[in-house]
């Protein structure tokens, strides 16, 4: 049986890490790390998503501001409001929760966050560091910051001699997730859904990471023995034993029968997930000691 990766457990302890050096870097320089969230719309999900961001922030001794705008706001109201964030000397990280509302171009957006406050490490300078092998000067993207913290947590940082697979592409993980690992010292294969026959490419892989949006996709029969397998996948399934129009969070791989194969397994929820969050506020203090001066802890 796999060991279960705990992402609850390793969110906590960045957390904490965080809300020390926020409390040292107010302590030495009087610089209280700032962070805005700009949210545009009435989506129940993504308000859910930013209250417990602010929430967060204002546990690791953040200052912490929202910024909700009508669904109807205009593109120009919306990156006129990321300039004066920018343009502030409070405010060291700034993220725009997305979707946007579909009248809006989300790409423009993410473009004017000026990409030292880019906590969500989105906008192509910082894309383009992590594809240069700059870890160390720009903003790292959340999720693949905190899915390789758990992949570190098995592997250690130096993943010589290691095939990784990351099946998805997008931009805001498969790409930078492969990359990373990249960076690592990993041989990486980057699957889509134009891969062909992606069971035996994922067969190869001593760490398979899985960011697809398709319930429980990755079977057992894909996994290589004693493999580690990150699953970055959420997708809200049907849960007729739960009761009648009940559902459940599984992620893209079969969770029991993986777990069975694998070295290492992250559940869904309590995996990848609350990575994400803690890992916001880790760019959040890094942007804060840069603005500062200061050396930048690492997580
Ligand atoms: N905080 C978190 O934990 C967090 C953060 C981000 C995302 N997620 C979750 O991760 C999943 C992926 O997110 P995303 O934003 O990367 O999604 P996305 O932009 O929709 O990308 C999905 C990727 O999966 C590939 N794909 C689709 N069907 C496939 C198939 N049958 N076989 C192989 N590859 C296939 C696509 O390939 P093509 O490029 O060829 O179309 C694409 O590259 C979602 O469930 C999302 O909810 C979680």
């Amino acid at each position: 049986m796999a060991v279960v990766i705990d992402g609850k457990e390793a969110a906590a302890s960045v957390i904490a890490a965080v809300t020390e050096a926020s409390a040292s870097l107010e302590s030495e320089t009087g610089v209280k790390p700032g962070l805005a969230v700009v949210i545009v719309g009435d989506d129940p999900a993504s308000h859910a998503y930013v209250n417990s961001k602010g929430k967060m922030a204002k546990q690791c001794g953040f200052k912490s501001i929202q910024h909700s705008l009508p669904a109807d706001t205009s593109q120009e109201t919306l990156e006129k409001l990321v300039a004066e964030l920018n343009a502030d000397p409070s405010i060291h990280g700034i993220l725009v929760q997305l979707p946007l509302p579909k009248h809006l171009n989300a790409e423009p957006v993410i473009l004017s966050v000026s990409p030292e406050k880019d906590v969500d490490g989105l906008h192509v300078v910082n894309a383009g560091k992590i594809a240069t092998g700059d870890l160390a000067t720009g903003l790292i993207s959340c999720t693949p910051a905190g899915a390789m913290l758990l992949v570190n947590r098995i592997h250690g940082r130096d993943l010589s001699g290691l095939n990784a697979v990351v099946i998805g592409r997008s931009n805001l993980f498969g790409k930078p997730m492969g990359l990373l690992l990249l960076a690592a010292n990993a041989t990486v294969t980057m699957a889509h859904s134009k891969t062909k026959d992606l069971g035996s490419v994922c067969r190869n892989a001593d760490i398979l990471v899985a960011a697809v949006g398709r319930p429980q996709m990755v079977k057992a029969d894909w996994v290589k023995p004693g493999a580690t397998v990150i699953d970055v996948g959420i997708n809200r399934v049907a849960a007729p034993d739960k009761g009648e129009g009940k559902t459940r969070l599984v992620g893209d791989v079969a969770y029991a029968e993986a777990a069975e194969v694998a070295g290492a397994i992250t559940p869904v929820p309590g995996g990848v997930g609350p990575m994400t969050i803690a890992m916001l506020m880790a760019n959040t203090v890094i942007a804060a000691y840069r603005t500062a001066g200061k050396t930048a802890p690492g997580f």
